[in-house]
């Protein structure tokens, strides 16, 4: 293949630090994506260039700037926290390269750029769900706890808006540093006040510190439920939290226990070529968007420049092992089922089991 045969993506993902289960999640399912369909799509040879950025936003942005520049990507991905997105936003502008955000799931990142597609999720895509469950099962007093950036404010306010439009009352909204947290004195603070419910929104990967100290604390004895977007009980972490996390409902757009063909296979294929590693909702983010490049490029018959490719990417709609997708031609933003799931076990391995579905969710932070 000659240099202008080859297409190049450009996937930045934190590989190290307190983000990396992001970054080898969504490593290991591009991976498989190239894997199952080839790294020939339109007569193009498909080049996979993968970038640490320790999920530091100044990072991000020096390597996205190498990629456009020295690399001549020919799209950007990956994207593992909200700062890292937002920052690559207006190199994405001005060089017209297509931005896979394949995880950074804050409302506001598809408006930071034209030229953002996002394949992972929002917050309030996710959190509205959880907040017209909880009073229907006896949940009206609830306190929220978030990270304190961008998808925890989203959870936070999303959350707190329509619990209280369903008659439920935030009792208090409690913010912790998203960098090296320390959630002691929050729970117990939490424990004081003796909500009916604790609401937590934590980036995937801290989601068992959360379980642990909630359960070490004796929370769930006291009569204090937790509840929450489904990153607190990630699949990739959930099997290793103990009996402790059995009950515990959420509301996401992925479970690895999914009950469909398409996402047995996947999960099958993924844990085979991974040591048995259960892929997560960040996977599933990293593996549809490897589809969604894929697509725009066989669209495009491989001649696609920035804007043809954005172009094919508007609009595509599929079958994803999370259920159906579709990218909102209008926002970029991805249209989705968002479902209610319990922690339960099944053969012996613990899995946020599906009973409920909310069909087709837009984001509603885009509804403003
Ligand atoms: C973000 C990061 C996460 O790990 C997650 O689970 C949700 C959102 C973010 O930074 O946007």
């Amino acid at each position: 293949f000659a240099q202008d045969n080859i297409f190049k993506i450009g996937l930045i993902l934190p590989m190290t630090g307190q983000q990396a289960t992001t970054g080898r999640q969504i490593e290991a399912a591009a991976k498989l994506y190239m894997a199952q369909n080839g790294d020939t799509v339109a007569g193009k040879k498909i080049q996979l260039i993968i970038k640490d950025d320790t999920s530091i936003p100044d990072v991000t942005k020096r390597m996205a700037q190498e990629l456009i520049v020295n690399d001549k990507v020919n799209v950007l991905a990956g994207f593992g926290i909200t700062p890292s997105a937002l920052a690559t936003a207006p190199l994405a502008t001005q060089s017209k390269t297509p931005q896979v955000v394949m995880a950074a799931a804050t409302s506001s990142i598809t408006e930071a750029s034209p030229y953002i597609v996002r394949t992972s999720f929002t917050l309030p895509q996710a959190a509205v769900a959880i907040a017209d469950w909880a009073p229907k099962n006896g949940i009206k007093k609830v306190v929220t706890l978030v990270s304190d950036y961008g998808p925890g404010l989203d959870a936070e306010k999303f959350f707190k808006d329509r619990l209280t439009f369903n008659g439920g009352t935030i009792v208090d909204s409690l913010r912790v540093p998203m960098r090296n947290p320390d959630f002691a004195p929050f729970l117990q603070k939490v424990r004081d006040l003796k909500p009916d419910a604790l609401f937590v929104f934590v980036p995937s990967g801290a989601g068992a510190a959360v379980m642990k100290q909630f359960l070490e604390r004796g929370m769930d004895k006291a009569g204090i439920k937790l509840i929450g977007p489904g990153d607190i009980t990630d699949d990739d972490q959930l099997n290793d939290m103990g009996d402790g996390a059995l009950g515990v409902v959420t509301s996401h757009h992925y479970s690895a226990a999914h009950p469909s063909a398409v996402n047995k296979k996947f999960v099958e294929a993924f844990k085979k070529a991974n040591n048995n590693l259960r892929p997560n909702f960040m996977a599933v983010g990293g593996y549809d968007g490897m589809r969604v490049i894929y697509e725009a490029l066989k669209a495009t018959k491989g001649q696609g420049g920035g804007d043809a490719l954005l172009a094919a990417m508007k609009g595509q709609i599929f079958e994803s092992p999370r259920g159906p997708i579709f990218i909102d031609a209008q926002t970029r933003d991805i249209v989705q089922n968002i479902y209610l799931r319990k922690v339960e076990k099944k053969d012996g391995q613990l899995y946020n089991v599906e009973f409920d579905v909310i069909k087709d969710v837009k984001d509603p932070g885009k509804a403003r």
